[in-house]
């Protein structure tokens, strides 16, 4: 992150969490004052689930914190039914996740599918992260590099340079999220420095340098200095220990503290 002029992004994933829409408020209410003492230095974004987003926006309302959807459905509107399209979501949020690992191996979707939600979100108007990341019997493979260099073409390929600014690129290897096993640093920048150079390949150096990229998996207060300190690094995308304020805080608090 060091000497980058792209700001830093703390997401927090609270994916299938919490169970109620008081408990979302508390939640994002636990967070409000570290993102609010480290707003000049830091982007907050906090995405709940679909059915908390109005109350959560309710709280957020004028707050220096961003809000999204953990997914969207490519199409505007119509029969498909259980979907929420990037469209709607826009009224409520202003993020979107795309192609989180979870979404690729419990609901079978594709590159191609993720890249289509990816560019829906775009053309709403929204910011997006895509996730990329291998699988623990690619990494065992040596596939690394072919898997998300792939994940990765896919959602470039609809990407127009003037989105840039709006897309966000999560590594997160699939074996690292939710374990406790967090990527050593230096395994982890390898692969976003890789992620970074096909982004100046697709989209070329000035729009690529607009594009954040963050690092994903079992991040947590005592780690996340680790890859905010890599010059690769713009950020986390945090799922466990977002669900703890006070962590969650302290997290935001050391990202704000990074010399830039
Ligand atoms: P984790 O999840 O921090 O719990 O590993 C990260 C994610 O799934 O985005």
């Amino acid at each position: 992150m060091a000497g980058t002029a792209r700001r830093p992004l703390l997401a927090a994933n609270w994916k299938m969490n919490p169970l109620s829409a008081a408990d979302a408020v508390a939640l994002s209410r636990g967070v409000l004052p570290a993102a609010t003492r480290h707003a000049e230095r830091v982007d907050v974004a906090l995405f709940p689930p679909f059915c908390w987003l109005p109350a959560v926006a309710a709280e957020l309302e004028g707050r220096p914190v961003g809000l999204g959807a953990q997914d969207c459905f490519w199409e505007r509107s119509g029969a498909f039914t259980g979907e929420v399209s990037a469209a709607m979501l826009a009224g409520w949020c202003g993020w979107v996740i795309a192609g989180h690992s979870e979404r690729r191996t419990h609901f079978g979707e594709t590159d191609e599918q993720v890249a289509r939600k990816a560019a829906a979100a775009l053309a709403a108007g929204l910011g997006v992260i895509v996730c990329v990341g291998e699988r623990e019997d690619q990494l065992e493979a040596g596939e690394t590099e072919r898997v998300v260099g792939a994940q990765l073409a896919a959602a470039l390929r609809v990407v127009e340079p003037a989105g840039a600014g709006r897309l966000v690129v999560a590594y997160e290897p699939v074996w690292a999220i939710g374990t406790g096993r967090n990527a050593e640093p230096s395994q982890a920048g390898a692969t976003m420095a890789l992620v970074r150079r096909g982004l100046d390949a697709a989209l070329g150096a000035e729009a690529a340098a607009q594009v954040r990229v963050l690092y994903g998996g079992s991040v947590s207060a005592a780690n996340v200095a680790s890859y905010v300190g890599l010059e690769v690094c713009d950020g986390c995308l945090v799922g466990g220990a977002s669900l703890r304020a006070e962590e969650f805080s302290t997290m935001i608090g050391t990202i704000g503290a990074v010399p830039r």
